[in-house]
């Protein structure tokens, strides 16, 4: 089955065609990232706006270079939730029409099933049961994957997601956006040991990421008060590290008492350097099965969403011509 899938939560328009949930045979993306550059964070009305001027062409290419039409397809598949609602109606309202238009089914998916099915099309052995680790700009959840379509939210932040935290503290630091991919690229030759930064603490596995952002952004004023330097590698390598030590150390604590030994991570902030390391070490260490992302997969796509799609449509989770978008969704519920 090939499903063509539309994307278009944040600042990403992504198009693709994917066969039978795992074939990627096309993967078009649009980024807006400089642009958005420009003010620092996503702007939701130019993220609207570009997604009306990109998705036909983006759209239009996936199809052409998957060798298929519309008309050829067997489903249309999209992002219904959760995101910016004027971008997630963008692409909502275009697979509608092409659905109608084509009469094929329509599929929506939530966006972060989809991240977490991203790994669906890099690892063909992959399959559910898992413990997923979702890391995005705007969400952090561990998430026992025990189907396809069937999860239960076992962790998630209480506050910023480890995305916003790593953004934030970016811009406090003067680095440029998206800043997760900033201090990841000056971690490197920082000291992670050079500031003691605090560890938030929740309950269970539940994450709290805005103390630590704000500790960050009181570190720099006291010592811009001070007149004091601050080696911004040495802070971002600290940082780094912290937040990677608190998703891993939730995510095997979880895995440990709920008996997982297949740990699946997904999302944006799963590029993360430090992240991969010490994922790969926790696992190594304890013998379990470790799937990441490539990372061309790590940051919005619309494959991750073709891929869940096919899930979807086997469950029978197809929706009428009245579907709506939703900012928010939790990642347990169907459409
Ligand atoms: O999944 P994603 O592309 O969009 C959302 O669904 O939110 O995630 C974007 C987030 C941003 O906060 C970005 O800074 C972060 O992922 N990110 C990273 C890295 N690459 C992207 N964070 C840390 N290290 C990276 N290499
Ligand atoms: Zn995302």
């Amino acid at each position: 089955m090939d499903i063509l899938a539309i994307e278009s939560s944040c600042d990403e328009t992504a198009a693709a065609v994917v066969r039978d949930g795992r074939q990627i045979l096309s993967n078009v993306i649009h980024t807006q990232v400089a642009e958005h550059g420009l003010y620092g964070g996503v702007v939701p009305e130019i993220a609207s706006r570009r997604h009306v001027e990109m998705i036909v062409q983006v759209a239009d290419t996936a199809l052409a270079e998957a060798h298929h039409s519309v008309s050829s397809v067997d489903a249309v598949a999209v992002t219904a939730a959760p995101g910016l609602i004027g971008a997630l109606l963008v692409g909502v309202n275009f697979a509608k029409s092409l659905a109608f238009a084509a009469g094929k089914p329509l599929i929506p998916v939530h966006h972060l099933r989809g991240h977490l099915a991203a790994n669906y099309l890099a690892h063909p052995d992959l399959t559910p049961p898992f413990l997923g680790l979702v890391v995005s700009g705007g969400h952090s959840h561990i998430v026992e994957v025990l189907d396809y379509t069937e999860l239960r939210v076992v962790g998630r932040t209480r506050d910023d997601a480890a995305g916003e935290c790593f953004d934030k503290a970016a811009r406090a630091m003067g680095l440029p956006y998206p800043g997760g991919v900033s201090i990841d690229r000056v971690s490197p030759g920082g000291d992670p040991s050079a500031f003691s930064l605090p560890i938030p603490h929740a309950e269970g596995y539940d994450f709290s990421f805005s103390g630590l952002k704000t500790a960050v952004v009181n570190l720099l004023h006291t010592a811009e008060q001070k007149g004091e330097n601050v080696s911004v590698p040495d802070l971002a390598a600290s940082l780094s590290h912290r937040v990677a030590g608190m998703l891993v150390s939730h995510t095997a604590a979880a895995a440990r008492d709920l008996g997982y030994t297949k740990i699946v991570v997904a999302g944006g902030v799963s590029a993360n350097s430090v992240l991969r390391t010490q994922l790969d070490e926790c696992c190594r260490r304890e013998g379990w099965t470790l799937c990441l992302p490539p990372l061309s997969l790590c940051g919005d796509n619309a494959a991750m969403i073709g891929a869940q799609a096919f899930y979807e449509m086997e469950a029978g989770h197809t929706a009428p011509l009245s579907l709506n978008a939703c900012a928010t969704m939790e990642i347990s519920a169907s459409f």
